[in-house]
């Protein structure tokens, strides 16, 4: 078990042992609890039902307020790239905050251009002209703007189980009842192809047999539900809320052969895939040998702090019409923490350590679903892996009851990690790119013991 409890943690104040409490936080845990309730809407959504109360973390470690130690396996949502508060990334955001916090994107700086200018050189193809702005959903509007005043044309091709952000554009991009119930209007123009999503395939194939199906579809769609003419597709490599679905490898280039015969651009949401976290490439798009149009991008890339960004070719860039400011986009210290995030995942090969932690991390879970009927599926790249829960192997009827159990029983053991799916029954990982293959042993370990106590019934040997 990972080493947990208030003994361990030096900056556990015990002068007051019925108000524990944490160097620096004044308030208890039961305070910011009440406080959430009362003074945040509602609607915002938080795990476990003992809520978890984040005080401070390092690297692959996160603390609560009450001094438990936990081995981050969902690194906040897909987001801390090089672990927490990484000394490389925190030292540079601490000295910019300190010389210029804030200058608008009036204000040329020299922040914002060496970021752009370092993407140019790591993004693929001749993508090289970068806009930012604060977080995924942004980066999503932002793209399909462009997509609209570059082909002239206004309706978009997005995918079914698609996660695109919370405005009403992205809203509309998206496709899981779930996310979209605070749409009261949806966004003109978004038509759903279905996903290539092998485990549940919607046409009731199975690969390869099934020549990739699935990818015509998005021709289909555009003939029967559109004029004809698109903008763009916008797919994420990997579908990430979507409970990690992995396309096959051959999807990605069909369906950019299709888009391009219908005018469109081809857009790729790298908001959770990107920065390495595939193993070997920086962007997922990449591992299908697919050069996109443009690029969105947000999560990870600033290892925590808010940024999003759309890049694109210079002449598409070019047809970004009228003024256009972002407040925030292109702050100097996120500009900054983005930079020294990149340059970290570079020196220290982080693409090479999510590719090889990353096999090594995949063999663990499929021995896992060998003992554990619970595991449906295994799937991802890298170091973004899922296991589906289902209660029965051959129904495939999805555990979400499960699920939420085994993450539980996680956090019981010290382990976070994360879920997704349109049932909310896969659990999503996705570790810091410099995790280590002991953090791997040890989750491993934690997840074999949370599955025997999720259900008895589930147990035991999966070919029984
Ligand atoms: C693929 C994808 N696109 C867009 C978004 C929206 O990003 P944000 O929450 O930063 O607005 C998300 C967030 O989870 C995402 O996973």
């Amino acid at each position: 078990m990972i080493s947990r409890g208030p003994q361990q943690q030096g900056r556990i104040l015990q002068s007051n042992p019925s108000r524990k409490f944490l160097a620096g936080t004044v308030m208890t845990k039961e305070e910011i609890i009440r406080k959430q309730k009362q003074y945040l809407f509602p609607s915002i959504s938080t795990y476990y039902s003992d809520p978890l109360v984040a005080d401070h973390a390092s690297m692959q470690y996160l603390w609560d307020l009450e001094g438990n130690k936990y081995l981050d396996f969902f690194g906040g949502i897909v987001t801390i790239s090089v672990g927490h508060c990484n000394p490389r990334v925190t030292t540079k955001i601490k000295a910019q905050v300190d010389k210029l916090q804030h200058a608008s994107t009036l204000f040329p700086n020299e922040t914002m251009v060496a970021l752009a200018e370092k993407l140019a050189q790591i993004t693929p193809g001749e993508i090289s002209c970068s806009f930012f702005s604060n977080s995924g959903t942004e980066a999503n509007e932002t793209a399909i703007q462009l997509a609209r005043m570059h082909t002239g044309h206004y309706e978009v091709v997005a995918l079914r189980h698609a996660y695109s952000g919370r405005s009403q554009l992205a809203q509309s991009l998206t496709a899981h009842s779930t996310w979209r119930r605070s749409l009261p209007v949806p966004a003109q123009g978004i038509v759903h192809a279905l996903n290539p999503y092998c485990y549940r395939c919607p046409l009731g194939k199975t690969y390869p047999e099934c020549g990739v199906a699935c990818a015509k579809d998005v021709e289909a769609v555009i003939q029967t539900t559109t004029s004809g003419q698109i903008a763009a597709f916008m797919a994420e490599p990997i579908q990430g809320v979507g409970g990690f679905i992995t396309p096959p490898k051959e999807y990605f280039k069909i369906v950019f052969k299709i888009v391009k015969d219908y005018g469109g651009l081809f857009i790729a949401d790298e908001v959770q895939t990107a920065w390495g976290r595939t193993g070997k490439r920086w962007f997922g798009i990449e591992q299908w040998e697919v050069t996109p149009d443009m690029i969105t991008s947000a999560k990870g890339m600033a290892n925590g702090a808010p940024i999003g960004l759309t890049t694109t070719r210079p002449e598409i860039a070019a047809s970004f019409q009228g003024l256009q400011i972002s407040t925030f986009g292109g702050n100097p210290v996120t500009s900054v923490a983005a930079k020294a995030t990149i340059e970290v995942i570079e020196e220290d090969r982080l693409m090479d350590n999510a590719d090889t932690v990353g096999s090594y991390y995949r063999q663990g879970l499929e021995s896992l679903q060998e003992k554990h009927q619970l595991i449906g599926d295994v799937r991802g790249m890298g170091l973004m892996q899922a296991l589906e829960l289902v209660k029965n192997r051959n129904s495939k009827e999805p555990a979400p009851q499960e699920t939420t159990q085994f993450m539980e029983e996680c956090r019981k053991r010290g382990l976070l990690v994360g879920k997704g799916g349109l049932h909310g029954n896969v659990i999503r990982t996705s570790p810091p790119l410099n995790i280590a293959k002991s953090d791997v042993d040890e989750a491993v370990k934690v997840m074999d013991e949370a599955f025997a106590a999720v259900s008895p019934m589930h147990a035991g040997s999966a070919s029984r």
